[in-house]
């Protein structure tokens, strides 16, 4: 599309980092009660690549939230626009995100979710912008490290659009900047 300037991570890239987390998450909770949370709408694609590559029985269940103010930074402040509707008392919760930026968001989930007595909860990240983490967050499956650079595609939008293409690719600079 011609607002990619160009492809940060490639299909194949992608399907390799989903395969191994897949095969991680899988063993790891082995035998274990699993709710996994999408959080939408970046991670639906993660999500519906990884959990085919997951090989035990797991519930999956939504939350879609947003952080208030500029959509191209995130103030940490994040609004629950749709819960799950998953008891998850006494059950192990991994929340499933398309990209980690400053972690304010998932610190914020993961705080939630523990209030309601859980067994456990963790977090894995299609990707991550380490150098722009605010808060200590530990990720406990991380998928690949990108630079500081805005990124679209395999979920992950501008102002809505080009979530559908296949890779990640690093958004055209002068289309964010024209306004
Ligand atoms: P925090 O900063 O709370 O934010 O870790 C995570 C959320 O910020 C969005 N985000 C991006 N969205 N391209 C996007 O389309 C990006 O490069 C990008 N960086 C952060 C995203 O919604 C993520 O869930
Ligand atoms: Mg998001």
């Amino acid at each position: 599309m011609d607002v990619v300037e160009r492809i940060l991570v490639s299909k194949e890239q992608l399907d390799k980092q989903v395969e191994e987390l897949g095969a991680r998450i899988s063993r790891d909770y082995e035998g274990q009660e699993l709710v996994i949370i999408g959080v939408l709408k970046g991670g639906f694609i993660f999500l519906a690549d990884l959990a085919r590559k997951i090989t035990i029985p797991v519930d999956l269940d939504f939350m879609s939230v947003s952080s208030y103010g500029n959509s191209s930074k995130s103030s940490g402040i994040v609004k629950i626009i749709k819960d799950v509707d998953t008891d998850i008392t006494g059950k192990h919760v991994l929340i499933v995100e398309d990209i980690i930026d400053t972690g304010l968001t998932l610190n914020h989930l993961v705080e939630l979710l523990k209030t309601r007595g859980p067994l456990s909860v963790k977090v894995c990240a299609a990707l991550d912008k380490p150098s722009r983490r605010k808060v200590d967050l530990k990720v406990d499956y991380k998928g690949i490290e990108i630079p500081d650079e805005f990124v679209i595609g395999y979920g992950l939008d501008y102002a809505g659009k080009y979530r559908n293409i296949q890779e990640v690719c690093v958004l055209k600079r002068e289309v964010y900047t024209k306004k």
